[in-house]
């Protein structure tokens, strides 16, 4: 979501004739959007505005995203290098903002839950993916969760604008992958027609001239009903793909989380996910050293891990979120015994990920090239239908499109193949 209004600020820039920049350090601005969702993505805000804060050149340091929605004001008083706190519901304005900026410091922060976002204007940073948001904001208020008070209550898109978007999208071709982004999409419902939800939202949007790539996220438990899993099974175009957040094993603790949904109604949904999706990569998030988790429920959680056996998992410790109603909770768990947790916990899930990676030996996946590999010379990387990171020799000119590549070799946290001209027999992921 952070990535998708990125380019929507990069879009109403060049609109209004600003260029990108290729080294950071020497632009005219810097702009910061940040996450807040852990103490963790928070503290990279902070470290990265203590580095520019050295810097000599006279750079107008902008922050936005939800730690300017969390923080505003403080940040301008922390950090006096910083000109400019922005919030989401201000991008279509920054033109005329950023033109003050120079002048004076300024906080321009309104209420995230008011003001309708308008992605007319978008810079697609990949332009063979498009990030395409069905709502914005969340009404779940998990107690650890900070997204509600930062993005503001879920308020969901009308259907046909959506389509409108993504038609428009597919008019050069370029667009390879559609991605539908929400933080709970399995809740959507037209504001128009509250008949519409999410299934047929995924039926209309497949039936647009050239969708033949769907992924989408973000899933919740309580709300991944039959009609959803039925869609994903019976259109083609979308991805084998589920990223179902699970966060703990133990009912005790998702009921304090206010996750809405027991271990055993998590479990029934993963057997009828994997018994009518072919195929489906599932992946998940899991939180170790919530308030007043036991080794008991730590175990619980574990018990999940191996009973589930997820193609890969996010795995996090928790910690405090200003304004949550865990953050007031005092039954702390100890840091070593987070610590410990989160390293068993994740140790143990990347073997299993390598085991499920390495069950795609010999087979052939789909792979949305998007540029080049970190590692390893001369290999191109992208991503499979499952999502799963692929690398193989290639030319650059196949960045952006649809390759079949054969998979030689199984790694922790990608795979490594060999491109064929075009797919023989065995499966294709
Ligand atoms: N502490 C740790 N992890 C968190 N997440 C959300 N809030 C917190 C928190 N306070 C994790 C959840 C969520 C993912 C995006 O981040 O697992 O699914
Ligand atoms: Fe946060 Fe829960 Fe909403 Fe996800 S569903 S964004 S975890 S409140």
């Amino acid at each position: 979501m952070n990535v998708h209004d990125s380019e929507h600020i990069a879009g109403v820039l060049e609109q209004s004739g600003y260029l990108e920049s290729e080294d950071p350090l020497e632009s005219d601005i810097l702009i910061f959007n940040t996450c807040c969702v852990r103490k963790s993505a928070e503290n990279r805000l902070w470290g990265a505005l203590g580095r520019v804060a050295d810097h000599e050149k006279r750079i107008i340091v902008a922050v936005t995203g939800c730690c300017a929605s969390l923080y505003g004001m403080k940040i301008l008083s922390d950090f006096p290098n910083v000109s400019l706190v922005f919030g989401r519901s201000e991008i279509n304005e920054l033109p005329q903002i950023l033109s003050r900026a120079s002048k004076q410091r300024i906080l321009a922060v309104g209420d995230p839950s008011s003001g309708e976002i308008d992605f007319q204007h978008q810079r697609s940073c990949f332009p063979a993916r498009a990030w395409v948001a069905l709502s914005h904001g969340c009404s779940n208020y998990c107690t650890y969760c900070v997204v509600p008070l930062v993005r503001g209550p879920e308020r969901c898109r009308p259907l046909g604008e959506v389509v409108e978007e993504v038609r428009r999208d597919m008019r050069d071709g370029k667009v390879k992958e559609v991605f539908l982004l929400g933080q709970n999409l399995n809740s959507y419902r037209d504001p128009g027609n509250n008949k519409i939800g999410f299934a047929r939202a995924l039926e209309e949007i497949c039936s647009i001239d050239g969708v033949d790539r769907l992924k989408f996220l973000t899933s919740h438990p309580k709300d991944l009903t039959q009609d959803i899993i039925d869609a994903m099974a019976d259109l083609p175009a979308v991805c084998s793909y589920l990223h179902l957040p699970l966060q703990a094993g133990s009912n005790p603790v998702l009921q304090s989380m206010n996750r809405m949904y027991g271990r055993e109604h998590y479990l029934e949904l993963v057997e009828e996910v994997r018994g009518k999706i072919g195929d489906i990569t599932l992946t998940t998030d899991i939180m170790v050293g919530f308030p007043g988790e036991s080794e008991e429920d730590f175990k619980m959680t574990m018990e999940m891990v191996e009973m589930i056996r997820f193609d890969g998992a996010y795995t996090f410790i928790y910690s405090g979120r200003p304004g949550t109603k865990a953050e007031k909770s005092l039954d702390l768990v100890p840091e070593e015994d987070k610590k410990r947790r989160f390293l068993f916990l994740a140790e143990r899930q990347t073997e299993i990920t390598y085991e499920k990676n390495r069950q795609l030996l010999g087979k052939w996946v789909e792979v949305l090239v998007e540029g080049v590999a970190k590692k390893g010379k001369g290999l191109l990387t992208g991503r499979n239908r499952g999502h799963r990171v692929v690398n193989f020799p290639g030319e650059l000119s196949l960045v952006g499109s649809l390759a079949w590549v054969k998979i030689a070799k199984a790694g922790k946290n990608s795979l490594t193949g060999t491109m064929v001209e075009e797919k023989t027999g065995a499966l294709a992921i």
